[in-house]
């Protein structure tokens, strides 16, 4: 990875950043906060700045944290050390517990809020590059949601102050510069930020040593053992950058011992571009629990389950019955979207130890508060998104690619309104010898979780649907959803709380580097 370590004093520059130029609603302005410090220092060694924070008792945190981008070295592999980019901190105000590391991985820490909880969080890119977090899948106002427009520079801090009102679930963070999210990713910039709430405690899930995150990755690694990431190229514009060997929290063969017990598994597909096909090697059904927004109102059983990039599906398992000294392994099947023609493990656990009885999962998760269909503003006209190839084989959006501030007058929504939004990727793009083709893009919605209300595959392959539908779980909250080529989705989506600019765009992160990401704004 392109490892600079001669810039300068990159400790101790701060920037302020300005509230952007939105109409800033009242809770936005009571709630959202940016803080930073003064003025946009390019080069030079300034003293220590304070941020500037919100005065609002309102935003006084519970909890606060110091996060680092930075350069690291890191025996992940026999043989040679791996240079990495990471994220690493600590809780400097609060309960330590609220991070955790995950030790010898290059996975940042990860975070553990309760919801309601007010967070600080001062972000230290000590990069040689520009960088942005984004905690992707909170409900946080624009200027703490990591918008590329944001983006501030080696040695400088950005200060997130944001209450926490997301369901318990698991969400995840990680850079979003524009243009450069996926190579930092790729380095490996990424972490699990996981809320937990009353109503999940009460329920007496799997938790603590029983609680486990799984965060799928792939990469290309040299002889050398480091990370190579070289896209273009006519076919990763086309799928993306798939990696040839697969890493679980940071780790090549990853094994896990575990009690007869029942577990969570959190499932991240922290992947650039390959989509996962997840199931239990013995033919077992997939228990899912919960989705990117959080616990389903009841379990969903499958044969396997899919994850695109970007999305989170937490599973229940129970080794109850299984014989010590066991193998149980979760496995990825081939299925005919791009890079998925292999069958391989992703993860063995090995049953080490009798554990004791576990309660069942409860038939009842949760309850979701019901905004339907119905109370669309725009029920019978969704708001269209045209997915397709533009020129130089660059994907698009209704014909556009990213543009940093821009909105296009179809962008612009109304504050409080439930709308229903249309991915349409039937438009096969491009010319000559491409006309025909397209891939799956996983669109995300930033700053809201939705619902998916149908899909319309009559046009996708016959053979890739098979492969694949069986596994989409489209009960509960979403911030993110497949849309398969030849397919068309609709999403319900409601703006709540905050006005000013959010994202949305394909979580393929070479798509969305290429510019398939556009702005809405919510207005009041
Ligand atoms: Cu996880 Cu805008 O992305
Ligand atoms: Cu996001
Ligand atoms: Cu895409």
């Amino acid at each position: 990875m392109n490892a600079n370590k001669n810039y300068k004093c990159y400790n101790n520059k701060k920037k302020e950043l300005s509230p952007p130029m939105e109409n800033i609603s009242r809770r936005t302005f009571l709630k959202g906060v940016l803080a930073g410090s003064t003025a946009l220092f390019i080069n030079g060694c300034f003293p220590n700045l304070l941020p500037k924070t919100q005065t609002d008792p309102e935003l006084t945190p519970n909890v606060e944290f110091v996060i680092r981008s930075q350069e690291g070295i890191l025996p992940l592999f026999a043989g040679k050390e791996t240079v990495v980019w990471r994220y690493k901190g600590e809780v400097t105000k609060g309960d330590p517990v609220a991070l955790a590391a995950l030790d010898g991985s290059y996975l940042g820490p990860i975070f553990h809020v309760e919801r309601g909880q007010i967070v600080r969080i001062h972000y230290q890119n000590q990069l040689p590059e520009s960088s942005i977090i984004h905690w992707h899948g909170l409900h946080v106002p624009p200027e703490a949601d990591g918008h590329p427009r944001l983006a501030i520079d080696g040695g400088e801090t950005y200060v997130y102050t944001f209450e926490v009102t997301d369901r318990a679930g698991t969400y995840w963070y990680h850079p979003h510069p524009h243009g450069r999210t996926a190579k930092q990713v790729m380095a490996g910039m990424a972490g699990l930020f996981i809320v937990h709430d009353d109503e999940e405690r009460a329920l007496g899930l799997p938790a603590g040593q029983n609680d486990l995150p799984l965060v799928l990755q792939d990469r290309v690694i040299d002889r050398s053992n480091q990370f190579v990431y070289a896209p273009g190229g006519m076919m990763h514009q086309m799928t993306g950058f798939l990696g040839n060997q697969i890493l679980v929290n940071g780790f090549l063969d990853y094994q896990l011992s575990v009690r007869t017990e029942a577990y969570r598994l959190r499932l991240l597909n922290g992947s650039n571009a390959r989509i996962y096909k997840v199931a239990w090697d013995d033919g077992t059904p997939i228990t899912v629990m919960a989705t990117d927004g959080g616990l389903l109102e009841t379990p969903v059983v499958k044969p396997y389950v899919v994850v695109a990039p970007g999305q989170r599906l937490d599973i229940w398992v129970d080794f109850g019955g299984e014989p010590i000294g066991s193998l149980k392994k979760l496995v990825n099947l081939g299925h005919e979207a791009p890079g998925g023609t292999h069958t391989f493990d992703l993860v063995r656990f090995r049953l080490a130890e009798q554990g004791k009885l576990y309660p069942l999962l409860p038939e009842k998760l949760s309850t979701h508060e019901k905004f339907s269909v119905d109370d669309a503003v725009n029920t019978n006209q969704p708001r269209l998104f045209t997915l397709a190839m533009g020129r130089g084989m660059r994907f698009t959006i209704n014909g556009r690619v990213f543009q940093m501030n821009q909105t296009a007058p179809d962008e612009s929504v109304r504050l409080n309104d439930i709308e229903v939004w249309e991915f349409d990727n039937t438009v096969f793009g491009g010319m000559g010898m491409m006309g025909g083709m397209s891939v799956p893009h996983p669109m995300h919605i930033h700053g809201l979780q939705f619902r998916i209300l149908s899909r319309d595959q009559s046009r996708v392959d016959r053979w890739l649907w098979n492969s694949l539908a069986d596994g989409l779980i489209d009960d509960g909250w979403h911030d993110t959803v497949l849309v398969l080529p030849g397919e068309r989705v609709r999403v319900l989506v409601k703006f709540e709380d905050y006005t000013g600019l959010y994202l949305y765009h394909c979580h393929n992160l070479e798509h969305e580097d290429m510019g398939m990401m556009r702005n809405y704004r919510i207005t009041a």
